[in-house]
């Protein structure tokens, strides 16, 4: 029997999950679960190669867990888990360090930016090996497509390239993913035009406190000097951006003509985008408050999403142990 094709992607529960987050990743995985054998995960052992807060680890796993489950996440379909209750994501990954080349990682962009930061005595080591971690999260689960932001697509291949060279070596071991990026969200933007990231603190969380909270974000969406008569280039203009995202597409093109004409200005598209925010994400707020209330059914939820995992990584692991010649377990 063949088997449906796997879906797989990881979040680090590092900070508040924001648009890009739910536009690049969390959206296009959920949609997935329709289609294909979906898992998902919680990167907690990933989060521990920048943060250092015990407490604040537990507490944004629980909110990226229930962020899942607010957008439609069905635990019945897809498996949603923790990374770090599937400990064999480990072993894979000394495998893999065991073939790859420190060159590979020397090149990865994320580690070129760490290296700007801070010199190269004072980076973690688990800095440098997270592509290592990265790959095995994803190989251990023979993944055929990995939904994320085009940011992310290097690591995906630095897993294709670690499956080769483990396969080339040992004979197919390992099954070869794909990254799966969405063109139209594959870079959204944050209030000041360049990627929303969390590290640059011009993110809109997916949950805002309340309606006036996105009203308020809205308004800080960086613009130019142009006045309510003077024509704008949507492509140009960061709100539409983001609008086009959040906003039925009549509305979005009504936003963009607007914008082009006179008599409509940048206030005008800030007040829709508040409002468009509230209205596509408001009752989903509601479904996290209530998930965010009960953290012992979200814990429920990542234990037997473990469980199920758990089945997979063993039969993977347990395959490349034997290839790699250590004994059965
Ligand atoms: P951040 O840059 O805020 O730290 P993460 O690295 O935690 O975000 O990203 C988690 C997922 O969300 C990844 O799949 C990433 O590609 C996606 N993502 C993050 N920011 C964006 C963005 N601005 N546009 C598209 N996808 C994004
Ligand atoms: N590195 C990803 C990020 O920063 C998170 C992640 C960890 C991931 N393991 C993964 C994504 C496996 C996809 C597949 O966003």
């Amino acid at each position: 029997m063949t088997r449906r094709h796997r879906s797989l992607s990881g979040i680090k529960p590092t900070g508040t999950p924001h648009l890009g987050n739910l536009y690049g990743m969390i959206l296009p995985a959920i949609a997935l679960q329709e289609t294909h054998d979906s898992y998902y995960f919680v990167a907690d052992y990933h989060a521990l190669t920048t943060g250092r807060d015990a407490a604040k680890l537990r507490e944004n796993s629980l909110e990226i867990t229930a962020t899942f489950l607010a957008l439609g996440l069905d635990p019945a379909r897809a498996t949603l888990f923790r990374q770090s209750d599937v400990p064999e994501v480990l072993e894979l990954a000394w495998l893999l360090a065991c073939v790859t080349g420190v060159g590979l990682l020397q090149r990865a962009h994320a580690y070129k930016a760490a290296l700007e930061a801070e010199k190269i005595g004072e980076l973690s080591l688990g800095t440098f090996y997270y592509p290592v971690l990265m790959a095995a999260d994803i190989l251990l689960y023979d993944a055929d497509v990995v939904p994320v932001g085009r940011d992310q697509v290097q690591h995906i291949e630095m897993a294709q390239d670690m499956a080769g060279h483990l396969n080339a070596i040992y004979g197919e071991v390992l099954h070869r993913p794909e990254p799966l990026v969405r063109a139209e969200v594959a870079v959204v933007p944050g209030l000041d035009g360049r990627k929303m990231s969390k590290s640059y603190y011009n993110t809109i969380p997916i949950f805002a406190p309340s309606a006036k909270a996105f009203e308020k974000l809205a308004k800080l969406v960086v613009t130019d000097s142009r006045g309510v008569d003077d024509p704008v280039d949507p492509d140009t203009c960061t709100v539409y951006q983001i609008y086009k995202l959040v906003a039925e597409p009549a509305e979005a093109e009504a936003m963009a003509a607007g914008l082009r004409g006179p008599g409509y200005g940048y206030g005008h598209a800030k007040a829709a985008l508040g409002k468009a925010l509230e209205a596509r994400l408001g009752p989903a707020r509601e479904r996290y408050q209530s998930w965010m209330a009960r953290p012992d059914e979200l814990r429920d939820v990542l234990d037997e999403g473990a469980r199920k995992a758990r089945v997979v990584a063993r039969e993977v692991l347990g395959r490349a142990r034997e290839k790699v010649g250590l004994p059965p377990r």
